[in-house]
Formats: C-alpha cells, sequence, structure tokens
C-alpha cells in the first residue's frame, strides 16, 4: 500500500557513524558513539529539506547492544510508525551488530512501513567520512519505500539495500562492509535514485512475519536466555556441559558443513536437548541453508546465520501473554 505521509524520523543509537578521532586523517584510532543524531543530520546538505524528525535513544558502540536498547528501541520505533504523519524509520547504528538488530527489529515489529538502518566504516570526524552519504542514501531509500509501498526493516550501507534476514557484515574494514549473501541486496541506490532489484513480494523482500509483542513487554532480566557455540577441530563438550550447569535455555551451535558437528559437541549437545535445553544448528560458513536432521537429531536453522538463528531461538523460546 502506498503512503502519503512524508515524515521520516530519524533515531540514532551510536556506532562509528557517530565516531570521532582526534585526526581527520586517522580512520582507525576513533571512539564510537560520540555524536548525538542532531549533530550527524546537520552534516548532510540538504537532508532536512523535506520533513524530518530526530530522536537520541542510545549512545552506544554496538558491539556492547544489548537486550535493554533493543526493547527501547523497539518500542520508539513502534511508536514512532504508529504516527499517521511518519512515512519510515531510519536508525543510525554501528555496523557491528547492526545485522542482528535488523534483525531482531523485523521478527519484534514486522513493521508495515519501512524501517531503514545506516552506519558507516569511518568516523564522523574522517577527511573521508561515509556516514552523511550513507545516512542521505538511507532517508532517500525510506522516503522512496514508503512511496512504493515497500515494508519491513532493510539495511543501506555503501550504496546497497539489504533485507533484515540476509544482511550480514561480511568485512572488517572496507566500505562495501556488508553483503546479503546467496541471495544479494534488494536495491542500488545510484545518485538521487533507488533501483529495486528484487520485487516487494519475492521472499527475500516480503516479510510473512507477525508483531511479537512478548519481546516489547517482558521485562529483558526475564528474556531465555540463549548462547551460542562452534564447532571446530578438536572441539568438545566441555562449553556446552558448562552453559547447561549455568542455566542456559537455548543453544545455537555454528556448525561445519551441511550442520555437521564435531562428534564430542554433538554428543554434548544431545545431551543437553534431552534435558530440555532447546537446540539449533546454523552454518558457520555465513551462506545457505542447514538442512534437517534425517531422523531425530538437532533441528536446523534453516538460512540463518548463528547470530540470527540466536535471536530466533530467544523469540521462540519467550513466553507470550502478561508478563
Ligand atoms: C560499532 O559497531 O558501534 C563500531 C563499529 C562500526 O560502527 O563500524
Amino acid at each position: 500500500m502506498q503512503n502519503s505521509a512524508s515524515l521520516i524520523v530519524v533515531l540514532g543509537t551510536g556506532g562509528t557513524i557517530a565516531g570521532t578521532a582526534p585526526s581527520s586523517a586517522d580512520d582507525s584510532a576513533y571512539t564510537a558513539a560520540q555524536l548525538s543524531i542532531a549533530q550527524l543530520l546537520a552534516a548532510v546538505p540538504g537532508l532536512t529539506a523535506a520533513p524530518v524528525e530526530s530522536e537520541q535513544v542510545a549512545q552506544v558502540d554496538s558491539k556492547d547492544m544489548s537486550h535493554a536498547i533493543w526493547q527501547a528501541l523497539a518500542l520508539r520505533v513502534a511508536y514512532h510508525l504508529a504516527r499517521a504523519e511518519v512515512a519510515g524509520i531510519v536508525i543510525t547504528h554501528g555496523t557491528d551488530t547492526l545485522e542482528e538488530t535488523a534483525y531482531f527489529l523485523q521478527r519484534v515489529l514486522a513493521p508495515a512501513k519501512p524501517v531503514v538502518l545506516t552506519g558507516a566504516m569511518r568516523p564522523a570526524t574522517s577527511a573521508q567520512a561515509d556516514g552523511p552519504g550513507n545516512l542521505r542514501d538511507a532517508v532517500m531509500v525510506a522516503r522512496e519505500s514508503s512511496r512504493v509501498g515497500r515494508a519491513g526493516v532493510v539495511a543501506v550501507m555503501d550504496g546497497t539495500v539489504h533485507g533484515a534476514r540476509q544482511v550480514c557484515k561480511a568485512h572488517p574494514t572496507r566500505l562495501d562492509a556488508f553483503g546479503s549473501g546467496e541471495a544479494g541486496p534488494l536495491g542500488v541506490v545510484q545518485g538521487s535514485n533507488v533501483s529495486w532489484l528484487a520485487d516487494p513480494a519475492h521472499p527475500v523482500a516480503a516479510s510473512a512475519d507477525a508483531p511479537l509483542d512478548a519481546a516489547l513487554t517482558r521485562s529483558v532480566t526475564q528474556w531465555p536466555r540463549v548462547e551460542i557455540v562452534v564447532s571446530h577441530a578438536g572441539a568438545s563438550g566441555a562449553v556446552v556441559r558448562a552453559l547447561c550447569a549455568d542455566g542456559v535455555q537455548g543453544l545455537v551451535v555454528a556448525a561445519t558443513g551441511n550442520g555437521t558437528l564435531h562428534h564430542e559437541l554433538e554428543a554434548a549437545l544431545l545431551t543437553a536437548q534431552a534435558q530440555g535445553v532447546a537446540v539449533r544448528r546454523s552454518a558457520r560458513s555465513g551462506n545457505g541453508r542447514v538442512l534437517p536432521p534425517a531422523a531425530q537429531g538437532l533441528p536446523g536453522a534453516s538460512d540463518l546465520s548463528p547470530v540470527k538463528a540466536r535471536i530466533e531461538l530467544m523469540l521462540a523460546l519467550m513466553p507470550s501473554g502478561a508478563p
């Protein structure tokens, strides 16, 4: 459904896009999350020519992203999306966990308007800062998505639009650090034009999710504890046993190959599952989907990366209804 609303709300959460360094020549020794969202918007020429509103929701280096910030952010996104005059939301975010926040918001809110996350690989003080261009692109994608009736959470980085399910940080330093794996991106931004590569009805772009209110209402201290373990050469079951003894409720294993596991780790995970811990196998290779087990084994997490499978399992284990 096309939207006649025109206001874009930009929510700030920190990250390198809001980072500062002592020198404009220094793109590595900087401190993330220093500038306010108002300062970031002021650095983009012409951005406020069309209606834009901003709010600072958090100010963190996204390596330290927490469930509490996720819940606060989801509540603010939901609040603004419910306003008739709001066409879409843009969120500035650190790139390190941007893909997790994108997936969390998509699964929890299943928004009927566009929500666009963006960030930067260079701090705001860099002589070649990429943040202003990414922010400009993100606002443009939010506005254009609203105009053509495209909804849901996407990420916009380095002129490319990625879906929340597929987006993945694939390089530690390059400006085009993000990819969508074998699914490919949803669109590209060229100048002031957004070209869509995937139809809104395509499974990569379409959202079949229903909102999950429990993640908005339940105290984060009551969210199920789900951890990630990795299968690797020389793996053992020690970490799994320690986590079970510590009360973990769910485990995602980043598996080798098509969901294969070191036999010692697999034995510990099967024991954990038999004791009531929910276990999912995801691919540590970062692409493709893990097929279901042939018989009674450990369920696969389909095409979800380990970090997104963790969110999915946490939400699945979250009791619905009043806390
Ligand atoms: C962060 O994730 O907050 C720091 C790194 C970045 O934004 O690129």
